[in-house]
Parts: structure tokens; sequence; C-alpha cells
């Protein structure tokens, strides 16, 4: 069963040394403080972290997830990791197709679409980023630049058990703009419709939808009472486990 709760990803990007090990703990217990906590929440720390988080977080509800993922299980790719490996180091997600490895690592949308593959082929929930720039918002080309995105990057094998979609407009990630509640609501009702004709009505019914793009404790509440947001995708605020428990309980 998939949860109605709010979904709340903490996406560390390059940030996190072992000591930060201190901010999981706090999580953790936040949480368990939290009785029942009214988000489920998911850390994705740097690759160097994801095998102790995991087993830190082994007898918690926090879940771990991994940021980027190679398509083939295994080989001769210098710096690469697999979905087999990421999964093997305890993480039950992956962030695929972000903005940042969209456009510093020159990632495409059928890259983003293979390894959505890899992902589910070792059991891993894929996080599939879509999001248009500031110019193309300028330009009235925001829903184009959606859809593009997910017809590319969307298998046809997703499921709403598989694959969760974060709507990340590149403009707000990290600049402290965000985009008003209908306009958010706006592009969660379009990527909704929208995986509608990528995957056909009933496997896009009940698909988790997250925003992502300067989310903080003051602004949360707004971004999840938005039409057909299902949770948030956090970076820079989900470093700090005090500011990450604010979020997820800001509804
Ligand atoms: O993946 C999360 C992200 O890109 C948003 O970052 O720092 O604006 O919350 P931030």
């Amino acid at each position: 069963m998939i949860s109605t709760k709010p979904l709340i990803v903490g996406n560390w990007k390059m940030n996190g040394l072992r000591s930060a090990t201190g901010e999981l703990h706090k999580l953790i217990n936040g949480l368990g403080e939290q009785g029942s906590p009214s988000a489920e929440v998911m850390i994705c720390p740097p690759l160097t972290l994801v095998m102790a988080f995991s087993h830190i977080a082994s007898e918690s509800e926090l879940q771990i997830g991994a940021q980027d993922c190679h398509t083939e299980i295994s080989g001769a790719y210098t710096g690469d990791v697999s979905a087999e490996m990421l999964a093997d180091a305890g993480a039950s997600a992956v962030i695929l197709g972000h903005s940042e490895r969209r456009s510093y690592h020159g990632e495409r949308d059928r890259d983003v679409r293979d390894k959505a593959r890899a992902a589910y082929r070792a059991g891993l929930q894929a996080i599939i980023c879509v999001g248009e720039t500031e110019g193309q918002r300028r330009l009235g080309l925001t829903f184009d630049v959606l859809r593009r995105q997910l017809h590319g990057s969307v298998p046809a094998s997703a499921t709403r058990r598989n694959t969760i979609v974060a709507y990340e407009p590149v403009w707000a990630i990290g600049t402290g703009k965000t985009p008003t509640r209908e306009e958010i609501g706006e592009a969660h009702n379009f990527i909704a419709q929208e995986l509608g004709s990528v995957l056909g009505g009933e496997a896009s019914a009940g698909f988790r939808i997250l925003y992502g793009g300067s989310v903080t404790p003051d602004n949360a509440a707004m971004v999840l009472s938005a039409m057909d947001v299902h949770g948030a995708l956090v970076g820079g605020a989900s470093l700090k486990a005090d500011s990450l428990l604010a979020i997820a309980s800001a509804q």
C-alpha cells in the first residue's frame, strides 16, 4: 500500500562528511518523538554515507536513498555506481535526472529513462526530476518542457510503486525564489494529466508528485497545500534535522 502521507525527501547533494551523522541521529530521534509522524521522510546523502546511514536508519522509519546510478549492473565504468550496488548498500530509492545532473553531466531524457529502468531492475524506487528553466517559463514553454521531459524520462514500465516524479523548476533551486501555490498546483496537475498520456490512464493514477525548489520551514505548508502535491524534495533546508523535521510536520 502506498502511504497517503506526504513524502519529504532530503537531497543532501555534495554535502556531508561522517561528522554529519549527528544530524541523522537528531532526525531519527525527532521522528521517533513525533510517535506517528505526519510525513514519510527520506534522506539521500552523498554516496560515501549511503551505507552508514542505511545501517543507522535500519531500525527506524527513516528511508535512505541515493542521488544517481549507472545503467549497467557492473563493468568497466570507472567512478560509476550501479543501482544494484546502491540497493546492496541499503538504499531504497535513487534520485534521477536532477537538473544539476542534466546540466553538469549532460544527462538527456533517454539517459534518465535508462537509469530508471536500472533502478527498477535493482528494486529501487526512481525519483525522476523534471522542471523548466527561468527562460523557458518566461517564454511560456513550461508545459512543453515538462511534456518532453516526462515522455522522454519516464519508462513505460513505471508504476506508482516504483516511481515518484519531482517537479523542480530550475529557477527555484537554491535561489530562495518559489512559484506561487497556484503555479505549483498548475504544474503538478499538468504532470498528473501528462503521466496519463505517457502511461495510460489507469497506470498513472495515484502517482506521487513532489515539489522541489527552495522549500523551507516557512513555505512548506503553502507548498504542501498546493493541488496534486504529495510531498517535497528539499535541498539546503534538509541538511539540518530541525528544519527538515519542521518541514515534515508542516501541513
Ligand atoms: O533536489 C532538491 C533541490 O534541487 C532543491 O534545492 O536547496 O532549493 O531546496 P533547494
